[in-house]
């Protein structure tokens, strides 16, 4: 369901509806741990559906270190979900993507209906920080233009700090949503012990919603996601505005010991009982 129709409803209004993208790389790394066919990533994505999850991202690195070309195009052809592909702005990523879309508009495959447009570094763990579009624009402006022009079209993220600066450069590059490293955010919460009158946690969180409100203030949907768990979702689920949170790493650990519709029907009630 798109949330900016649940927006529209006349009073009494709604709380608009916040969109869960399941992030399951590490299924992915667990299978290429013995480069087998198991577990199976979109077996993994039909357990994300089945508890209501509406996104199912994965990044496809450069490396291949974990999801795979064929993963990409299953997901792309059988996910009910929608599919978000998390990529560095590379002339290879890009072709990627175009080609699932052509295809998708073609066929009955649905293809990547959202990209992320990432940094990527080929030592990091996970990715460690949001894009520099000050110092990329014009790369890319010319990214999200192709992107953009694909047919059946394809929604792009930024995923960037919570900085005004790097929101005013999505805005120019023409992303049409930003997506905020709340890394920082959860750090001071750990550290906090997840009480916001905390002067740094408070503070992380008010630069999270200042960049919600920047964001769409200039017409971007406002995306938040890196390192958000069971402790520390509820806080940033409350902001206003918000239409979706990414999440792979804390939902996919608990499912070691619930099972992956537990821990993502958990995560969703978590995130829609925030601000109650
Ligand atoms: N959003 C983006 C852009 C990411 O790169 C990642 C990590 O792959 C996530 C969200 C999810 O982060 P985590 O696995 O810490 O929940």
């Amino acid at each position: 369901m798109n949330a900016q129709v649940v927006n529209a409803r006349p009073s009494p209004v709604p709380s608009p509806m916040i969109l869960l993208g399941v992030n399951i790389d590490h299924v992915a790394t667990i299978r290429q741990a013995r480069k087998g066919d198991e577990p199976d990533p979109l077996r993994a994505a039909h357990e994300c559906e089945m508890a209501g999850c509406e996104i199912i991202t994965v990044h496809l690195r450069e490396d291949r270190r974990h999801i795979q070309d064929h993963d990409v195009h299953a997901l792309a052809r059988f996910s009910q979900a929608r599919l978000n592909l998390e990529m560095g702005a590379t002339d290879e990523m890009i072709g990627i993507a175009l080609a699932l879309r052509a295809a998708g508009a073609a066929g009955p495959q649905a293809g990547p209906q959202m990209v992320t447009l990432v940094p990527e570094k080929r030592q990091e763990l996970t990715t460690e920080g949001g894009l520099d579009v000050v110092a990329g624009l014009a790369h890319l402006k010319h990214a999200v233009t192709r992107l953009k022009a694909a047919p059946g079209a394809i929604t792009v993220s930024a995923f960037i700090e919570p900085d005004a600066r790097h929101i005013q450069a999505a805005a120019d590059a023409g992303f049409d949503a930003c997506e905020f490293h709340t890394g920082a955010y959860a750090r001071a919460f750990a550290l906090a012990g997840g009480d916001t009158s905390l002067g740094t946690l408070a503070h992380e969180l008010a630069r999270i919603a200042d960049a919600g409100h920047r964001c769409r203030a200039l017409g971007l949907r406002f995306h938040a996601g890196h390192a958000l768990n069971y402790q520390n979702v509820r806080a940033i689920a409350a902001l206003p505005g918000l239409a979706e949170l990414h999440i792979g790493h804390a939902i996919v650990s608990r499912a070691m010991f619930t099972g992956l519709r537990a821990a993502v029907t958990e995560m969703k009630r978590l995130i829609e009982s925030a601000g109650t």
